[in-house]
């Protein structure tokens, strides 16, 4: 049975560890955040270790010293004092770790989670700590953040009888998933921000619309789960209660799922409402953010949104409000001096807008630009009047943003 490996708890053990340079302070730390009952002796002392127990004895070691330890951790690299414990090991029932020397170990330390009570050991058997090690820290990833304080809701439970297997699985499954509200940008790849590439990478579930380009799914593995919950007029489109059945689904199954969200997930894009209801749910959330069209649109065109001497400022509304009804309480935004509007969602209301600026008294040569598919190979821009928009729409796709101001003279200045 040479190196079998038996995974123990030591409870109520003594241990001795000789050495006081800096892999006995290492094994040291390991001691005291497992809370070991240990001594150390040594000459001399790494500052840290004091930090590490109040058991310590400034002196040479001696054999008489082991007195009634019996498991012993040798860590002075000190070959003398390794081969006087080999040989008190013969006659005398102790259990011996030599530092780095595995074939004088009785036993090996295992690289341990720092998630007590809950640990996960994993033993390279003495081959190489540092692959333990890596393996550790991939196990560590698998651990929600507040284990500690389910184990100990769990330990009250127990303590009065309460042993629900099927429901005790459902909240570990549930606390393993996590769902991410990726910004993904404008539709470019290379606008994606590095959290959110590396996340649509690594999920086992992506749900998107028709806002997220074919380029960014391309680069969905082809082994994730891909739903798609919004399609493009005429089609149905999955409601938001729907989406968040989906995928509240998925993270019970204690999956990690991303919510593909076109720009940034917090603008116009109904992140508010997903979020609320999974943190309802309790499960774990990451919100990524991405470059919002609001703003990225503008510059993918050319168009800066504060260009000194021309804004002061800009403001980002919606055309659209709950239910598809239309909003045109910004219109008087546009009287506003020196300020940029950007429009979302307003493309398709493009009628309703300029009749609505018009009457409102909105100079007809106001200028204006609409930016569709920005960012993507398919990008378009016009510039226009007021009064002309209507007419210049006529072939742009969206989706679209409309931007009004001074500042679009740039597009123009920039652009040749
Ligand atoms: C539901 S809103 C989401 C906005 C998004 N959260 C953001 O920050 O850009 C959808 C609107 O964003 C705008 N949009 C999104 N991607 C765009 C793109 N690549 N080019 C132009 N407009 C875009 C359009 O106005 C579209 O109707």
């Amino acid at each position: 049975m040479k190196n079998a490996t038996l995974p123990i708890l030591l409870k109520n053990q003594k241990i001795l560890l000789i050495g006081g340079g800096k892999v006995a302070l290492q094994k040291a730390q390991v001691l005291s955040h497992n809370e070991m009952d240990f001594t150390i002796i040594a000459k001399t002392f790494n500052d840290e270790i004091f930090f590490t127990t109040n058991k310590i004895l400034r002196k040479s070691f001696k054999l008489k010293d082991i007195g009634d330890f019996h498991i012993i951790i040798d860590a002075t690299g000190d070959p003398k004092v390794a081969k006087k414990l080999v040989k008190y090991k013969k006659k005398y029932p102790i259990l011996l770790n030599v530092v780095d020397k595995p074939s004088l170990c009785d036993f090996y330390f295992m690289a341990l989670t720092p998630n007590l009570p809950l640990q996960i050991a994993v033993s390279s058997n003495g081959a190489s700590p540092t692959a333990a090690k890596f393996f550790r820290d991939e196990c560590q990833k698998l651990i929600p953040k507040d284990i500690a304080a389910y184990l100990q809701s769990k330990q009250k439970e127990r303590d009065r009888g309460i042993i629900d297997v099927p429901q005790t699985q459902k909240e570990l499954l549930r606390q393993q998933s996590k769902v991410f509200l990726v910004g993904c940008g404008l539709g470019d790849v290379e606008l994606l921000t590095i959290r959110a590439y590396k996340i649509i990478q690594s999920v086992d579930v992506v749900l998107y619309d028709h806002l997220i380009s074919d380029e960014i799914m391309a680069i969905v593995p082809k082994e994730t789960l891909k739903l798609s919950v919004g399609k493009q007029k005429g089609f149905h489109s999955k409601s938001q209660e729907e989406i968040n059945a989906l995928i509240l689904h998925y993270a019970h199954q204690g999956k990690s799922v991303a919510r593909l969200k076109s720009g940034d997930p917090f603008v116009f894009g109904r992140g508010a409402e997903e979020l609320s209801d999974l943190i309802h749910a309790n499960i774990e959330t990451e919100v990524i953010a991405g470059i919002s069209s609001s703003i990225s649109g503008c510059a993918s065109a050319g168009i800066p949104v504060t260009a000194r001497g021309y804004a002061t400022g800009f403001s980002v509304v919606s055309a659209h409000l709950k239910g598809n009804s239309l909003n045109l309480d910004w219109i008087e935004l546009l009287h506003k001096p020196n300020h940029t509007v950007v429009v979302l969602m307003g493309l398709s209301r493009l009628k309703e807008i300029v009749k609505a600026s018009i009457a409102l008294g909105v100079a007809p040569n106001k200028l204006c630009a609409i930016v569709s598919n920005a960012s993507r190979p398919n990008q378009k821009v016009v510039t226009s009047s007021l009064a002309n928009l209507e007419h210049c729409a006529k072939d742009i796709e969206p989706p679209a943003i409309l931007v009004f101001g001074d500042v679009v003279k740039f597009h123009t200045l920039f652009n040749g």
